[in-house]
């Protein structure tokens, strides 16, 4: 019997977009189980804290039924490496994410061979969002409703509130 395949999509979603959760649905498609992983950069500002990013990234990915949200700090492969995950999912936009999703995907690849990157490329609707344009975005109050998932919205609502 072969065994599941478990794989990871990582990053700092801060916030998470439509893009990520196009992402999210497509890779929990491919394989057995995926994780997405929150990194843990205390000397990163961020918008939403680390808690506010799981709560969210939870709440959005809550029927998705093989998806786990998970933090990490550290090297991405010791994460995968200590949880039996073999696969790092990462998505591409446009041509401007190749060289450095190619350079991610050596570097892991130079760090242990057994873990595979698999890239997929990011459906054109979304291929114009990021989570820093957003946040410029959200700077200027411009209205980002239809770049990420409702309850980004609310917690921003929550957070302004309480301001
Ligand atoms: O949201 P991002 O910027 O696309 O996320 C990038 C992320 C978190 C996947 C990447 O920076 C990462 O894996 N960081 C952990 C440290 C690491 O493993 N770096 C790569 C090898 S040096």
């Amino acid at each position: 019997m072969s065994r599941p395949i478990k794989a990871i999509f990582a990053g700092s979603f801060d916030p998470i977009t439509n893009g990520h959760l196009d992402l999210i649905k497509r890779a929990s498609k491919i394989f057995d189980e995926l994780k997405v992983g929150i990194l843990v950069n205390p000397n990163k500002k961020s918008l939403f804290t680390l808690d506010e990013r799981k709560k969210i990234v939870n709440e959005v990915v809550k029927d998705i039924e093989n998806v786990e949200v998970i933090l990490f700090e550290g090297l991405l492969i010791d994460y995968c490496r200590k949880n039996g995950i073999s696969v790092l999912v990462r998505g591409i936009r446009s041509s401007d994410d190749v060289n450095y999703e190619l350079q991610m995907a050596h570097i892991n690849r130079e760090l242990d061979d057994e873990i595979e990157t698999v890239i997929l490329p990011t459906n054109v609707r979304y291929s114009f969002i990021s989570s820093s344009l957003v946040k410029e975005a959200l700077g200027f109050n411009a209205d980002i409703h239809r770049l990420v998932p409702k309850c980004v919205l609310e917690e921003l609502d929550k957070k302004n509130k309480s301001k």
